[in-house]
């Protein structure tokens, strides 16, 4: 087994899910289409699962599927935006441009699962995976005070 899938699997069962159920952020409650942070969030998480299971089944329906299901859940924008509360001392820190550019950056290469998976090159495509996972990983950190 390829050893970032290894680190995969114990980023997205340990990491992702700490602090269970807890919205820390009071100003968003509930966002356009009805879901809060944390629902959206714990949709990104499932279809990052539902990825990396389509990667260890070798099936490419399960993640293109689970790709587009990923995408549908980038476009609350509101469930990425930090508030003043979570920035605490980062005065520079802009939210909503870190927002964008981090919600681009993970459409930009869940799109490029698919074409990697289109063109056979299924191992690459586990690296983007990867890749992906650090942008989550890079914004809880932030809040997180890893
Ligand atoms: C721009 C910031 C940002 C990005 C990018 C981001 N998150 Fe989050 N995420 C948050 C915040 C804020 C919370 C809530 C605070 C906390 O739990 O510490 C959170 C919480 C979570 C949680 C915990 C939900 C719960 O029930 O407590 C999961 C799971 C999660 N994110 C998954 C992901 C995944 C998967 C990605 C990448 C595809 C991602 N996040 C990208 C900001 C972000």
């Amino acid at each position: 087994m390829k050893k970032i899938l290894l680190i995969s699997v114990l980023l997205s069962s340990l990491m992702l899910a700490e602090n269970n159920a807890t919205d820390t952020n009071s100003t968003n409650k509930e966002e356009k289409e009805g879901l809060t942070r944390v629902e959206t969030m714990q949709k990104l998480e499932k279809s990052m699962e539902t990825i990396q299971k389509g990667f260890f089944y070798n099936n490419t329906e399960m993640v293109k599927s689970a790709v587009k299901d990923f995408q549908a859940n980038l476009t609350n924008m509101d469930a990425f935006i930090l508030s003043v509360k979570e920035l605490e001392n980062k005065r520079n820190f802009k939210p909503k441009e870190y927002a964008g550019k981090e919600v681009k950056a993970l459409a930009k290469l869940s799109d490029e699962i698919i074409s990697s998976y289109e063109r056979d090159r299924k191992y690459r495509a586990t690296r983007i995976y990867a890749n992906m996972m650090d942008r989550c990983l890079a914004c809880h950190k932030i809040i997180r005070k890893w």
